[in-house]
């Protein structure tokens, strides 16, 4: 994208600077967030006190090593590689857990396991990433034709799926690919015709939890979940589901998934305020004037994959809209400076959350590979 090149280099740089002291002051934990001091916590903390799915097997604990592996790409450096694979191998440790392991596997392992695999070759990581397959794969409900998102903490949820599971579906079609083994992709592609079917409004917004029946398969009802209220918009699922489609398109050609990531990005692209920045859900009220970085940027990267398999004439607009929201967030939702180990600011977990505006290391990868798609460098690692 060359008339925007020049911005992307400045950021860039911004980036390289921050994640050369980042990397190494954090190099032994995995971050999710920043306390009120700016320093990152450390999900891998074994004397902390976690919930099944939280600690090691935190949902978020793949973005760390996955920006490692961003900084990677970008400079050839191999302590970026090192720091990465510390977290790699303390995050094996899940499969032996297994009772807290859920659908995120996707999320966990392909920006760490797959992306050491796809850009280093090492064999450990292919045997890890395959393993998370197989157990994505494993939560597979046949008759509704979904994967089961969470496990039963304070509810049963054996009939939910959720939007995010979009981005997990990448794990699924990597693992075919590799091992020739077409099961895999299957079961990501009847998953990928249930959310067509099931979430995706006609309108392009989309639904953030699903619930089946898991013993015969019809659809019960939708849930608010993350978002303002059933029936709204929570953006970082638009995100999730556009940039989401966009995967299932790019690994089966499948016209349709093109089709709908499209539907969703002219939603987003409908309701992104003036201002550039995104609210939590896109059906929110005006105040509290609650934002989420973090959907921004998950949209941002989606309108770039989208814009980059367009024709010239119908790229554009897409390609536009995702700089506006990268700027905004680089001239005033962004730290490049040493106070704070993040550097995407404001964002939210959920509309509902009692704490709004905080620091996220996802957030944080998605802009960074954003930033990336921008000045046209770096394998997709998804
Ligand atoms: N996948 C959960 C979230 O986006 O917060």
């Amino acid at each position: 994208m060359k008339r925007y090149e020049e911005w992307a280099d400045t950021v860039i740089g911004q980036i390289r600077r921050k994640m050369e002291w980042v990397s190494e002051k954090n190099r032994d934990k995995i971050p999710y967030r920043t306390d009120k001091n700016g320093d990152y916590d450390d999900r891998s903390d074994p004397s902390g006190q976690w919930r099944p799915d939280d600690g090691l097997n935190w949902w978020t604990n793949g973005f760390w090593g996955g920006i490692l592996w961003l900084l990677y790409q970008d400079t050839g450096e191999e302590r970026y590689a090192r720091i990465a694979r510390i977290s790699e191998r303390k995050m094996e440790k899940c499969f032996q857990d297994f009772y807290g392991l859920h659908h995120d596997v996707g999320f966990m392992f392909v920006p760490t396991a797959v992306a050491d695999y796809k850009l280093t070759g090492n064999p450990d990581s292919r045997r890890t990433a395959l393993h998370g397959a197989t157990l994505l794969a494993g939560r597979f409900n046949p008759v509704g034709r979904f994967i089961r998102a969470w496990n039963d903490l304070e509810e049963d949820t054996r009939g939910w799926a959720i939007i995010d599971c979009m981005f997990n579906l990448s794990l699924l079609y990597w693992a075919s690919e590799e091992s020739g083994d077409p099961r895999f992709r299957q079961i990501a592609m009847l998953h990928a015709d249930t959310v067509r079917e099931h979430f995706v409004r006609p309108d392009g917004s989309v639904c953030h939890i699903v619930e089946f029946d898991p013993q015969t398969g019809e659809r019960v009802k939708s849930h608010g979940g993350q978002g303002y209220g059933e029936g709204s918009s929570w953006t970082r699922g638009q995100g999730w589901a556009l940039y989401g489609f966009m995967i299932s398109y790019i690994h089966t050609g499948r016209r349709e998934y093109l089709d709908t990531a499209r539907q969703v990005a002219d939603y987003c692209l409908a309701n992104i305020p003036d201002s550039g920045i995104i609210p939590v859900d896109f059906c929110q009220p005006a105040e509290p004037a609650y934002e989420d970085s973090c959907g921004a940027c998950v949209i941002a990267g989606g309108f770039l994959e989208l814009a980059g398999r367009l024709p010239a004439g119908e790229r554009e607009a897409y390609e536009d809209a995702a700089v506006r929201i990268l700027r905004t967030i680089a001239d005033s939702r962004a730290d490049f400076g040493p106070d704070c180990d993040a550097i995407v600011q404001n964002c939210s977990a959920a509309y509902h959350s009692p704490e709004h505006h905080f620091t996220m290391s996802y957030a944080d990868y998605y802009f960074i590979e954003a930033v990336y798609k921008v000045k046209g460098v770096g394998r997709l690692l998804w």
